[in-house]
């Protein structure tokens, strides 16, 4: 029978069969050959393991699985199995002490959306990338840039009006993809490439965070992988256009745009760095400053603080109307520790994923060649090391914290790239906010895990402008 005489239902069946008969092979893992012990099995009865209750829930699943198996254990994601660790002595171990050892281990299908061209994924490229980003994503070239973010930000921050309700995903987004894309392509402002931008990585994202990617047309991560290149084809029109038209030092990136030689890097490279720093940086950066906002909004004391933090800057400027600079910066402690704390107690990334290139031994366990181990920083949580640990409470980062304990950016060789930026970033944010809005939240309680984990519906909330102050 020909294939046209089938039904139409019969064929997306049969389409479905084909793309799922290599599945049993993925999750095969061959006859292989270890010596050593494996770390504890996590019980699960399902083939899918763990997976749905780490999908309701991730955080309060691993920390459940903490309890219940200490330092390292194995657990059933997807189908296959996937070594976690819990402690500081451990992330230690694995990100730092013995990381020549481990590759990234995001799934393939994310890498090939989030990172094309492995520029951070492949350990071949990883110190040479890395390297050429020091200097543009360095502490001097972006608190230069100070002035430039905080003129970004108050673009959007100062068009709110008295008594609005506004959605703060949505607006914190706005600005940290303002800021971004400025620190890729200098000083711009097209609202049309910040919309396509916006909605074409809302796409990526989605495909990112399905269960099952399949790459149909019509299925979410089909779509990712359309938007991924039509992402990829705006970035490389960018270069083009930049490469033609600016002078070499237009904007904090140029030293890697313009980098050449046996250091430089291709065209497809920069424009995959490029996309990498966009996916990697702008809605990580929005949702810690949402997260601000809703634990603020429910600790008076806290807020209090920092109004008063931010009203002394405000009244010790000559005028608020400049722009602020990195002197600004440094006096805005409080901040800091309302930061850390957010970061201590809302992750934005739930654990670190590697992939053993070889056997490591850890403490009478074997992480065997080729599984995957996930880094989990939950002891962010941990009493012994931040006592009454599920209150927010800045003042705790009064006292210096322990090494290691506190590592919200990672650790090791791929420690996040965009610390510096987000350090200043996200005081000069919320200078901006608090000096100006008192700001309840209005939607629904709750939080939600994917695409990211945030408060529910993006944290709707009412400004109102504070007594005595004017946009
Ligand atoms: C508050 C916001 C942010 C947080 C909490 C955060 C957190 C992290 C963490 C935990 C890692 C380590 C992942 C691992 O070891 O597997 C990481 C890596 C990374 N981050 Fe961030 N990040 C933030 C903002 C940014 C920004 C603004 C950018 C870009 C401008 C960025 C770019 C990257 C990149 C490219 C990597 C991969 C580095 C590598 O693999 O060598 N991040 N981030």
């Amino acid at each position: 029978m020909a294939l046209m005489d089938l039904s139409p239902v019969l064929v997306v069946v049969l389409v479905l069969l084909l793309l799922l008969l290599p599945l049993p092979l993925l999750f095969w893992r061959g006859g292989e050959k270890f010596s050593g012990k494996l770390p504890p099995k996590s019980r699960s009865n399902s083939i899918w393991g763990d997976t749905s209750a780490f999908w309701s829930d991730p955080l309060a699943f691993l920390d459940k699985k903490r309890a219940e198996y200490g330092e390292i254990y194995i657990l059933k994601l997807f189908g296959r199995e996937k070594i976690v660790t819990t402690t500081p002595e451990a992330a230690k171990f694995f990100l730092v002490n013995v990381h020549k050892s481990f590759k990234h281990g995001y799934r393939p299908s994310i890498t090939r959306i989030t990172d094309p061209e492995g520029n951070f994924t492949d350990p071949d490229n990883s110190v040479k990338v890395r390297k050429l980003l020091k200097t543009p994503l360095g502490p001097g070239s972006i608190r230069d840039s100070i002035p430039t973010y905080d003129a970004l930000s108050r673009s959007i921050i100062d068009t709110w009006k008295d008594g609005e309700v506004l959605n703060a995903f949505h607006e914190m987004e706005r600005i940290t993809l303002k800021c971004i894309l400025n620190l890729l392509w200098g000083q711009e402002d097209r609202q049309l490439e910040y919309d396509r931008v916006m909605e074409l990585h809302s796409k990526m994202n989605h495909g990112c965070h399905v269960k099952f990617p399949i790459n149909l047309p019509f299925t979410a991560y089909g779509k990712a992988l359309k938007a991924k290149r039509d992402i990829t084809d705006l970035l490389k029109e960018k270069l083009k256009q930049l490469r033609a038209s600016r002078s070499q030092d237009y904007c904090c990136m140029s030293s890697v745009i313009f980098s050449d030689g046996e250091n430089g890097l291709t065209d497809a490279q920069v424009s995959s760095l490029m996309l990498t720093l966009i996916f990697a940086g702008y809605r990580t950066t929005a949702t810690v400053l949402v997260w601000v906002f809703k634990f603020l909004s429910e600790n008076s004391k806290a807020l209090e603080e920092l109004q008063m933090e931010h009203d002394a800057l405000s009244q010790s400027r000559e005028s608020n109307g400049t722009p602020l600079t990195w002197a600004d910066v440094k006096r805005m402690p409080y901040t800091m520790k309302v930061i850390q704390e957010t970061l201590r107690l809302a992750p934005v990334v739930k654990f670190m994923p590697r992939v053993a290139l070889e056997d490591v031994q850890f403490k009478g366990y074997v992480i065997p060649k080729d599984w995957s181990l996930g880094v989990s920083y939950e002891f962010h949580k941990d009493p012994a090391f931040f006592p009454d640990p599920l209150t927010f409470d800045p003042s705790r980062f009064n006292e210096p914290i322990k090494p290691g304990v506190f590592i919200p950016f990672g650790a090791g060789a791929h420690i996040c790239v965009g610390y510096e930026f987000t350090n200043v970033l996200l005081p000069v944010i919320i200078h901006r906010v608090v000096s100006t809005y008192s700001f309840e939240p209005q939607g629904p309680d709750g939080v939600e895990f994917w695409p990211q984990y945030g408060p529910k519906g993006g944290l709707p909330m009412k400004v109102k402008l504070r007594a005595g102050k004017c946009l």
